[in-house]
């Protein structure tokens, strides 16, 4: 699935580009939407596996995110995500995303028997 944010101000880091961290908090949010989505229960990140910043994104800016399910485990589901400029090119690959599905206790819950 494809989500999309708008660069404003409060996302500029002190040099006048897109905040690392804020493409960071998107791009968990992207992933932590799908998997809610596809699993029916709140998602905690669990684990985020080598994040590639390619190049920078200014104010006005539209950022796509494109989330990619990969597998769904006995709790977890694992993503990858690409997040592109609208009109240019890739800005940001995220190679892994792991979620795990949480109960109101913020336990770990299974999702897939296949595996027990
Ligand atoms: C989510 C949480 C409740 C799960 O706790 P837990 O019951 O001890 O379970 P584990 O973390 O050991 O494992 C849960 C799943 O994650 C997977 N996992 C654990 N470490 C992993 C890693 N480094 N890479 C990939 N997957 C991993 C396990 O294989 C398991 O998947 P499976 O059940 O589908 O096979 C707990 O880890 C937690 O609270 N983490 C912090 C979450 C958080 O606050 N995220 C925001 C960070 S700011």
């Amino acid at each position: 699935m494809i989500y999309r944010y708008l660069v404003t101000q409060p996302d500029l880091n002190a040099h006048g580009t897109l905040h690392g961290g804020m493409l960071m908090k998107w791009v968990d949010e992207a992933c932590g939407m799908e998997a809610r989505i596809l699993s029916g229960h709140v998602c905690a990140t669990r684990n985020i596996k080598e994040v590639d910043f390619r190049a920078t994104a200014k104010l006005g800016d539209i950022i796509e995110i494109t989330v990619r399910h990969l597998e769904t485990r006995r709790t977890s589901m694992t993503f990858s995500a690409t997040v592109r400029k609208v009109g240019a090119g890739i800005i940001a690959n995220f190679e892994r995303l792991v979620f795990v599905a949480v109960n109101e206790n913020h336990e770990a819950v299974v999702i897939n028997n296949e595996n027990t």
